[in-house]
């Protein structure tokens, strides 16, 4: 599998297309902002992208999601009861489908009731729920540091090391890391208690 890493916006937001390298099918995690860097990747590299993922709600991840997924014919996707409204509404453990090879939606409350993480046995688009050093928000509506906490220990940390994080904003010294990393550096992955946890988000 092919990830392609585009910045989008005015506040450091990446969209991502993935792509099964022998079909050429693809999907997109997040839109963000102009839809017209991510349409240039995928028809430069000829992909039939097949969905438009949506990793949780907020404006700045999928304010263009509809015209995105309309641009490259493809349906929007997001958890069951998100706000984004998708054509397809998927819960956890859910698989889609892209050139025989299956993505998992993992569901990864704590940012938001939404948050939902991607992973294709390598690479996990995170968006708002783990950025390289550092974490999404819980104080926002739907937000809960206990929650996140659970997400981040016992869903995203269960995943192999070597899987590769890929966030949704551009926030850390490096624009994507390995988990086994982020396990080494990130405070939130550092933690050893929800307590200690909590604690990181009121500092
Ligand atoms: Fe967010």
């Amino acid at each position: 599998m092919r990830v392609f890493q585009i910045p989008v916006g005015p506040m450091e937001n990446f969209a991502y297309l993935l792509m099964e390298e022998g079909s050429r099918e693809a999907l997109a995690v997040d839109s963000g902002w102009e839809t017209e860097p991510i349409t240039r990747v995928a028809s430069s590299e000829k992909m039939r992208v097949k969905y438009v993922c949506a990793t949780h709600a907020h404006y700045d991840h999928v304010r263009s999601i509809d015209r995105l997924a309309a641009e490259l014919r493809a349906v929007t996707v997001a958890f069951e009861g998100s706000q984004a409204k998708p054509k397809v509404s998927v819960a956890d453990g859910d698989a889609l489908s892209i050139g025989g090879r299956d993505v998992l939606v993992m569901h990864t409350p704590g940012h938001t009731k939404d948050s939902v993480c991607y992973y294709d046995g390598e690479n996990v688009f995170t968006g708002d729920t783990l950025f390289v050093d550092a974490w999404g928000r819980t104080d926002l509506p739907g937000g809960s540091p206990d929650e996140l906490f659970a997400s981040l220990h016992d869903v995203l940390m269960a995943l192999p090391d070597e899987t590769v994080v890929y966030p949704g904003h551009d926030y850390g010294e490096a624009p994507f890391r390995t988990l086994g990393e982020e396990k080494e550096r990130n405070p939130a992955l550092r933690a050893r208690s929800a307590d200690e946890f909590r604690r990181l988000t009121q500092d």
